[in-house]
């Protein structure tokens, strides 16, 4: 599996393992990521409000074995704190990450954490409070490096300006293609994109039919349902593998960092890792074929 290295050196593997769609069974958990190991997976995402705080615990339970391992890299995230009514509640301080912080390193089993990313955030934010927060647990050795998840390119414009931000994770495949706007200045300031959403809820996979009447019935951007349905039939007709193609777009960027893919079976898991190997195969033509039937999708929102 290849290896992409932030400039901490923290090296990720190309094809990361997104934590949010284990489930709560530890059972059921457990064999997708000890198969993403096996399968060379060596990077886990993850954040402490995902299945409040549960999501972590299993990641952390099942990752403990390899504890000696240093290229198993764990990334989780912070700025979302659930109140007592059980609704997430939003919380840049310094303050509040400091001490946020602590509850994540003991429900991953950790003295320390490789990627601490903020999960989100608006321009209204104390953008130099939070920096300063993240800049100190550096120092501190509590993190090895940091980053944040965002799809405001308002917010990515500060961070990338005035933080040492090391990874950005948006929303990034072959139809919402709207993170390409900001890739000359991520990888300006050497920051890795790590693509969450890769096989959009599965619309991209061989089971995109299923998806795009499950989860986009309502269309999606600027596509109707209607469009999305031609639209995946129309680059079917270039490359039947919807994620080879997807996982092909996404590494054709420099700035890529990980692919950071969601799975809950196992068998989405192989199948994923199988799509990534054959992903290299596609041609520059086949590629630029099908990124030619998609829409060129912008920001539209929160731009200044
Ligand atoms: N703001 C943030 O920071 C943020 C937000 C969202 C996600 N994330 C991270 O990014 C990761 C990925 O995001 P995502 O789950 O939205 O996107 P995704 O990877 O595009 O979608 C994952 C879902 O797609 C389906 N799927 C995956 N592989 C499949 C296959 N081979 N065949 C058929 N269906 C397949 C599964 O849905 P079913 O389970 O329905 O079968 C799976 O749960 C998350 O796990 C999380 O770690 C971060």
């Amino acid at each position: 599996m290849q290896k992409n290295v932030l400039r901490s050196g923290i090296e990720l593997s190309e094809l990361g393992l997104g934590c949010m769609s284990l489930g709560t069974d530890i059972k059921q958990a457990e064999p997708i990521i000890e198969r993403a190991i096996e399968q060379g997976i060596t990077y886990f995402d993850t954040a402490d409000i995902y299945d409040k705080g549960v999501n972590e615990d299993i990641v952390g339970s099942v990752l403990k074995k390899y504890q000696d391992r240093s290229d198993i890299v764990i990334g989780t995230k912070v700025g979302n704190h659930l109140a007592d009514d059980g609704y997430p509640l939003w919380d840049p301080s310094k303050a509040y990450i400091k001490e946020a912080v602590k509850g994540s390193l003991k429900r991953l089993g950790l003295d320390h954490l490789d990627l601490y990313q903020l999960h989100g955030g608006t321009i209204d934010d104390p953008l130099d409070e939070t920096i300063s927060a993240f800049d100190e647990l550096k120092q501190e050795g509590i993190v090895r490096a940091y980053g944040i998840s965002s799809v405001r390119p308002n917010v990515i414009d500060y961070y990338l300006k005035h933080s040492d931000i090391e990874t950005l994770m948006s929303q990034f495949n072959l139809i919402d293609n709207r993170p390409e706007a900001l890739l000359d200045d991520v990888h300006a300031k050497k920051v890795k994109v790590l693509a969450r959403g890769p096989v959009f809820k599965g619309l991209l996979t061989t089971n995109s039919n299923q998806a795009l009447d499950d989860k986009f019935s309502e269309g999606v951007f600027d596509y109707t349902y209607q469009e999305l349905g031609e639209t995946i039939a129309s680059i079917k007709e270039i490359e039947n593998n919807l994620s080879s193609l997807t996982f092909n777009y996404l590494t054709s960027h420099d700035a890529l960092g990980s692919i950071i893919v969601g799975a809950s079976h196992v068998d989405q898991l192989d199948e994923n890792v199988e799509n990534y190997k054959r992903s290299k195969d596609i041609s520059l033509e086949k590629l630029k074929a099908a990124r030619n039937r998609v829409k060129n999708l912008e920001y539209t929102q929160h731009l200044k």
